[in-house]
Order: structure tokens, then sequence, then C-alpha cells
């Protein structure tokens, strides 16, 4: 996040001496990408961010991932899954390859507190309320909601009730695509969202407590780190990298007098993927447009589509509903269902209610057993029918 946010106490030089009414110094930590050459925060701790007392392996589950072979489109239905565990242990891996891991994670359970130190995570809430509470202050979140989350973040969630998420976890880093900013960093104007869609932690959280849990993510697996005093001790924080918030119905749709490709509607880019926003809009509006997509294969990427909300014309008989997720791999040549563009074009329709997020990742996506356990295993052959 290129903008720059001060949030509670902080000096006004960074890298003085700063220190807390009982005369002691606070503790300066820099979280910053790039090896000190990207953007950074400074946060001031009351304790020591170092100070850990424990470190034990974790056994991590639900992991392995195997081939789509035979090559062929998937339909997952996320609908069918049971809740599990919390949005950190829950996670059902649905997909993923060595830039991106895809799960989905149905709770009402509060996670414990969790660092994933391999990449960025991008949580899109697709129904339920939560509370993300991080080393940079809280955030409430609900349905539509993207929630950035920047490497090496500590964070819980804690639901108010039930909750159902995508989690997107990256290798590198998850940012608004380039050709949307200045620069400098500022959203131009024919970007689809801007600074004002955004929400990020408005002030410290300043939690006490000590022998404090941490999940940590490596690449080499999962760890749990007990810290001696809890890492939301932060009394302030300044910089420009923040866990930040937006929500899916502040993007601003592009619409064209015939067919827009789908990168019209990119909201996010990671390294290997982008993350792409399907929202409510006018159809296209040539008076001989064909409103719906024309068949496409994307030589260079798979399509991942989760279906969040609304009508799926261009889906009718395929069995796609909401919480439904479809992969159409490179490989394979994908489109509208037989007759669904006659039906549409006969139906008059002016506006879509589609709202997807889809991810089209740059190498083949493996499946996971979350995505396995829960397969409509007759949609490859419904455009045969
Ligand atoms: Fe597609």
């Amino acid at each position: 996040m290129p903008h720059y946010r001060t949030v509670g106490e902080v000096p006004r030089k960074r890298h003085v001496q700063f220190r807390r009414p009982d005369g002691g110094l606070y503790a300066e930590e820099l979280m910053g990408e790039e090896g000190f050459s990207s953007d950074a925060s400074l946060l001031y701790h009351r304790h020591a961010p170092t100070a850990i007392t424990k470190a034990e392996s974790v056994a991590a589950n639900h992991h392995a991932l195997e081939p789509n072979l035979p090559l062929s489109p998937r339909h997952f239905r996320t609908q069918d899954l049971a809740p599990d565990g919390d949005l950190v242990s829950g996670r059902r891996l649905l997909a993923g390859n060595g830039d991106v891991r895809i799960g989905y994670a149905a709770t009402d359970r509060p996670s414990e507190l969790y660092r994933d130190s391999m990449g960025d995570e991008c949580v899109y809430i697709k129904s339920g309320r939560a509370r993300f509470e991080s080393m940079y202050g809280a955030l409430e979140v609900g349905e539509g909601d993207y929630v950035v989350i920047p490497t090496g973040t500590i964070h819980r969630w804690v639901p108010s009730g039930p909750v159902e998420a995508l989690t997107i976890e990256a290798s590198g880093h998850i940012r608004p695509p380039k050709r949307y900013l200045s620069q400098f960093g500022q959203f131009l104007e024919h970007a689809p969202y801007s600074e004002r869609d955004l929400r990020a932690p408005a002030e410290p959280l300043v939690v006490e407590g000590e022998d404090v849990p941490v999940l940590v993510r490596t690449r080499g697996g999962l760890t749990r780190l007990t810290y001696r005093n809890h890492p939301f001790d932060v009394v302030g924080w300044d910089g420009c990298l923040y866990p930040y918030v937006f929500n899916i119905s502040d993007f601003e749709p592009v619409v064209k007098r015939t067919h827009a490709p789908p990168p019209v509607h990119q909201t996010f880019e990671g390294p290997g993927f982008v993350i792409c926003s399907f929202c409510p809009r006018p159809l296209d509006f040539h008076p001989d447009a064909v409103p719906i997509p024309y068949n496409h294969h994307n030589v260079d990427s798979d399509e991942f589509m989760f279906y969040v909300g609304g009508d799926y014309s261009a889906r009718a008989g395929s069995g796609i509903d909401v919480g439904s997720v479809s992969l159409h791999p490179a490989g394979f040549t994908h489109g509208p269902q037989p007759g669904a563009v006659e039906a549409v074009i006969a139906s008059g329709a002016t506006h879509t209610s589609e709202l997807a997020v889809m991810i089209d990742t740059f190498r083949p996506l493996d499946l996971g057993p979350g995505a396995l356990a829960c397969e409509d295993g007759d949609y490859a052959w419904t455009w045969a029918r």
C-alpha cells in the first residue's frame, strides 16, 4: 500500500529516543518489504518484539495437492463443505501452485494469533462479520470485504457469528495493479477504485499479556512461537505498509458496447496471479451485442472463479450456483453453456447481477483436498448436452 498513514503515538523523527511514561524506551520495529528497498512501517512496542520463550513444530494438515489430471474443467461446491476449525486452521485447500494457495473456510470460532511469513494474504469475506485484530490495530470486516494482510503481520480473526471466506495465500506481495497507479502510487482517474474506498486501522489496540502463542507459517511448515509479551502492545506506527480492506461493492465496473474481457475487472495482482471482481453492471449495449462472454482459451492461465452472489445467466444448465467454484484450466476452451447466448439475447436483459471473485494464475493450479471433497463430477460434460 503506497499511502502514508500514522496511527497512535510516534516520535517526531524516526530512530530517535521515544520514551514510555515510566521513562523506559519504547521498542522500535521496522516491518519492511524487499530488504529495506520498498514500502515499510515503523511500529513502537511497549516491550521487545524479539522476546520468545518457546518454539514448537506444528503438523500441517489438508495440504496435499494433486495435478488436474485427467485435464478437465472442474466445478466445486463449497456450499457443501461443513464448517471446520477457524479462519486459519479451518482452511480447506481448494487449489494451489508454487505462487498461490486458495482455500475456503467456514467457521464461527476465533483463530489463534497467526503470522504468514511466506507472503501476503487476501481474505475475501463471502458472508458474515468478523473483527480482524493485528499489530497495526483492528478492523471490523463483513460481506464483500477483501482484507489484504501484508507478509509477517501478526493477526487473528474473531467472528461475530458464522463466517465464510475465500483465503488467498500469496508467495509475495498483493498490490493494486500498477496500471491503476501514478509513478508515485496514487490511484489514477481510470482506476476502478481509489484511496477513499480503502479502510485501514485508525487506532492502536495496545494489548498487554504474557506468554502469547503465535502460529507462524514459513516455507518449511508451521511453527508455534511463544512471545514473552503480547505482540499487539503497539502504541503507534506510521508508514505505507499495513493491512487494509476494500469492499467489492466499491469496485466501479468498466463497461463497453461489446464484451469487455476480464482484465477490466482486475482488482489486485500478486506474483503469478491476478484477482478480479465481477460486479453487477449494465450489459454490453451495442444494438447487436452478444452480452455474455465468447468462448475463450487462455493459453497462459488457469481461471478459478468463486461465485458469491447474483444470477449467472451465462452458466444456466451448468449447475453453478452461489458458493460454487469453477476451474477452467489452460488446455481447455470454455464459454457459455449451450443455449445461453440465445436465451440472454431473447430476454432483452440490460443488466447483470453477477458477483464473483476470480483468480487467474499464470501457472497451472493443482487440486486440493477441499476441492476434491465437494466436486460436481458431471460439470465437464455440460457443454456437450
Ligand atoms: Fe473464462
